[in-house]
């Protein structure tokens, strides 16, 4: 990029930043990024950035609150030092899934928290695969959404035989995405449908298609206990299916799921690299991570050279 840009790097996810700037040939900009004894965080922007154009790369995923903290502090030091433009890079954006009101006084935290960002001086911002594409619409600001598919697509045309594939969302809410990953492959689409009768009761999965004798891949964009993805694969061994895979963009996997996941039938799950893997995520027996340091690295190229971002996707 010869120097047109500033890279800076929350603590959220240190490795892919480094693998964005090494893609754009930039070094990270020195700064620090760290707390006080209370826990207060405190930032520190150790080169000058004034009249230039900056990225912040930080995904708001646990802990999401510390990281968001961060998030917005940093982009208050790169305002007062006089950055030109700030771009929020939020490869995992938390809260998404808060964003409507599931019941009478609940809020909608993904658009509250969208606000903050907007509110603390971000110029525009950059995410990937977000929970729903009207998120972009909490942001008053340019939004762009990208979307790890290309690297999904790749990835299971080298590993799998396409012939026998069958794309699956793991529920109802996932179907336009699952739909759309299967269009590129063109692969047939079954539906796991989740439904408890009545309170109380358990839950029974349906699958609408059938899986006999297939290869199923379930496609959904957050795993976070690993419930829904273990659930469905179980149902689709059940209803017959010859072995169930997963992509999933963004690997959250809180509390026990690694161990869910690592004991439970799925074959293979992939993740990328827009939340950090925990240790016990990178020696899990079934759990790969497949880097979109390419795909953030382009992006960022192109806006910072006011190109369209979403040819990428052509
Ligand atoms: C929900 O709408 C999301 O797309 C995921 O299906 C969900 O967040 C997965 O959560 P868990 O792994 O805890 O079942």
């Amino acid at each position: 990029m010869g120097g047109l840009i500033n890279i800076l790097a929350g603590n959220s996810n240190r490795a892919l930043a480094e693998a964005v700037a090494a893609y754009l040939g930039e070094p990270l900009t020195k700064c620090h990024v760290r707390r006080f004894a209370d826990m207060e965080v405190f930032v520190e922007i150790l080169e000058n950035v004034r009249g230039r154009d900056t990225f912040i790369l930080q995904s708001t995923s646990f802990p999401t609150n510390d990281h968001l903290m961060e998030l917005l502090i940093m982009t208050d030091a790169l305002r007062r030092a006089s950055a030109r433009r700030i771009t929020a890079v939020i490869p995992y954006f938390g809260y998404a899934r808060q964003d409507r009101k599931p019941g009478p006084r609940t809020p909608i935290s993904a658009k509250l928290v969208a606000n903050l960002i907007t509110r603390a001086g971000v110029d525009r911002v950059l995410t990937v695969d977000l929970h729903a594409g009207q998120i972009q619409g909490f942001f008053d600001i340019p939004t762009d959404n990208l979307f790890s598919a290309t690297y999904m697509v790749r990835d299971i045309k080298e590993r799998h035989d396409l012939r026998n594939i069958m794309v699956v969302s793991p529920d109802v809410g996932g179907v336009v995405r699952a739909r759309a990953l299967a269009k590129r492959i063109d692969a047939p689409l079954a539906i796991v449908d989740k439904r408890r009768e009545r309170a109380g009761e358990s839950e029974v999965m349906n699958i609408i298609g059938d899986v006999t004798g297939k290869t199923c891949i379930l496609v959904d964009d957050i795993v976070d206990s690993g419930g829904t993805l273990c659930n469905a694969a179980d149902a689709l061994l059940q209803a017959g299916a010859k072995e169930v895979s997963a992509y999933i963009t963004h690997g959250v996997l809180s509390g026990g799921a690694v161990a869910r996941i690592s004991s439970s039938r799925l074959k293979e799950l992939v993740v990328t690299d827009s939340i950090l893997a925990t240790e016990a995520v990178r020696v899990a027996r079934n759990i790969r991570v497949v880097s979109i340091a390419p795909l953030i690295g382009e992006a960022m190229a192109r806006i910072a050279k006011e190109e369209s971002v979403s040819s990428l996707f052509d």
